[in-house]
């Protein structure tokens, strides 16, 4: 099976169809892909780069949900575990390595009742209210907008922060941007300051709502898109220091998975506004849950759901393919991005937890299909501007685990830490034969493959099998280029379930690989249930 990576023309399949018979021919016994069925093929064209894969697309997501804030990233000045300004720093030191590019906070849903003016002032003074969506527990305010800013700070990204569009007012979310971006000595500018900060804070992304049409007020799209006007004209950014490729950029809500409606209106809307609001990008939101409730044991994994689990993945192609074409249609210049500002696998929550703090294994599983949605986020570069996986620490597909003073490194982190080349590089097209997975009615792309060139001039390939079952040998052919070596990290472990613990927190955890030379032509063996990063270098 061919997967078309980018629009080609015919005489690169045939290229690539001629390269595959040679790369079979050419193949050492021991080198044939192991079960003896098809010869796995991948070529890149270097020489004809597309967009660049905007660094956003490895957002991150921390809601006021369960331990994602308090516990996770927050324990306060006081508390024995070591921290800085109340935010611990195990947690701030593993992020920092993520290079994570922005962080969407409040909510998600909490942002739609979340009233700034409680988390901020002295801690001791800030009032105890309630969190109706995430178990029905008490929220100190403890952690708000001054340490969210701190946060974002000591991990070295940029703020998102998602204004309340349902129980709130356009009023509270101004007075929310004034205070947080004048520079201006004005009544909210010197509260802020004698909160602690004179200079404005940097805030580059700007949620307005969250899914306005469930838990953000189960709007119709037009009764949305009339609301959302007057926050996209009074939620404005006085950061003086916010303008061109710094100037916050507004996203809107936009659709629930297939459905279409919030597309067409916000897009519509947008084409036909006035001077007077704008928007910079709006969202989708889609999650792998394998049905709804979710019901799969997250720790408990047979190869039957973990291939459902791959066939919804690979949905989202199509789902932003759909969005986009809309998009099009209203903006065929591409000034508005699509964020999928909220993605990941959502599974059943651990047995013995509150259900509503979304608490789930996070397995190799979890790695594979993030893998997965970057490449096809990376694939739709030129209109998916960014995306946050849900969540960042101890929620749904969280990057840690903590635990009390210890802490835990998902496997879904070391991945996106092997990505990281992958930010701003731009997306170099490939093709890949791709192989088939299957199992029962399921028939699935085995292979799957992104590569790009990174600011340096590295050329960068990730490669995933999704095969439980069969290791995959791979020969790989780079046009125009010598290849000298192509080496880097393999994520993988022995079952899809596989993760780590406290107690075996490297349980999975990337190790070298490195690639054969064979002329022109190299030769990747690849584990089964498996990400590699490599870096080719080509002969001097
Ligand atoms: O990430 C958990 C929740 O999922 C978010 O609060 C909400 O926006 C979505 O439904």
């Amino acid at each position: 099976m061919i997967m078309r990576m980018t629009r080609s023309a015919a005489g690169w399949a045939f290229a690539l169809a001629a390269f595959i018979a040679l790369a079979a021919a050419a193949a050492p016994a021991a080198a044939q892909p192991q079960g003896g069925d098809e010869a796995i093929a991948l070529a890149l064209r270097p020489g004809q780069e597309g967009p660049t894969i905007s660094r956003h697309l490895f957002g991150q997501f921390a809601e006021h949900l369960g331990t994602g804030i308090y516990g996770g990233v927050w324990v306060g000045e006081e508390s024995p575990i070591p921290n800085v300004r109340g935010i611990r720093s195990d947690v701030v030191a593993a992020l920092r390595a993520l290079r994570v590019p922005n962080v969407r906070w409040p909510g998600g849903c909490f942002a739609d009742e979340y009233h700034w003016r409680d988390g901020i002032g002295p801690r001791a003074q800030r009032p105890t209210t309630l969190n109706p969506n995430w178990g029905g527990v008490t929220e100190s305010n403890q952690f708000g907008t001054h340490e969210f800013f701190d946060f974002v700070d000591q991990i070295g990204s940029e703020a998102y922060v998602s204004l309340n569009l349902a129980t709130g007012s356009p009023r509270e979310a101004a007075e929310w941007l004034e205070y947080m971006t004048t520079p201006q000595p004005t009544r909210l500018g010197r509260e802020r300051a004698a909160n602690g900060r004179a200079d404005p804070y940097r805030l580059l992304l700007l949620g307005l709502g969250n899914e306005s049409w469930g838990c953000g007020g189960a709007m119709s799209a037009d009764h949305y898109v009339e609301e959302m006007k007057s926050y996209a004209r009074f939620a404005r950014n006085f950061n003086p220091d916010q303008t061109g490729e710094n100037a916050m950029r507004r996203i809107a809500v936009g659709p629930d998975g297939a459905s279409t409606a919030y597309t067409e209106a916000v897009m519509q809307a947008w084409r036909d506004k006035v001077w007077s609001w704008d928007i910079e990008g709006i969202s989708l939101h889609y999650y792998t849950t394998g049905g709804w409730p979710p019901s799969y044991d997250s720790a408990r994994f047979g190869t039957r759901e973990y291939a459902a689990l791959i066939a919804e993945t690979l949905n989202i192609d199509r789902l932003i393919s759909t969005h986009a074409a809309i998009m099009d249609r209203h903006d065929p210049e591409r000034r508005i991005g699509l964020y999928v500002d909220e993605w990941g696998v959502w599974l059943a929550p651990l047995p013995g937890t509150n259900p509503g703090f979304l608490q789930q294994q996070s397995t190799l599983r979890d790695a594979v299909i993030a893998a997965l949605n970057l490449n096809i986020f990376a694939r739709h570069a030129e209109r998916v501007r960014g995306a946050n996986i849900a969540q960042m620490v101890n929620v749904l597909q969280p990057m840690i685990f903590t635990d009390g003073p210890r802490m835990v490194l998902t496997p879904t982190y070391h991945l996106f830490r092997m990505y990281v080349p992958f930010q701003e590089a731009r997306f170099v097209p490939l093709q890949l034969a791709a192989g088939t997975y299957r199992h029962g009615d399921l028939s699935l792309p085995r292979l799957d493959a992104i590569a790009a060139r990174a600011a340096d001039g590295a050329l960068w390939l990730a490669v995933t099998n999704v095969d439980p079952e069969r290791p995959a040998s791979l020969s790989l052919n780079v046009e125009g280029m010598h290849l000298r070596s192509a080496a880097g990290e393999v994520l993988t472990a022995p079952r899809v379930d596989s993760h780590n613990s406290l107690d075996a927190p490297d349980a999975v955890r990337p190790r070298p690989i490195a690639a054969r030379v064979d002329g022109t032509a190299l030769r990747l063996d690849l584990p089964a249930t498996s990400v590699a990063v490599l870096r080719l270098e080509a002969e001097r």
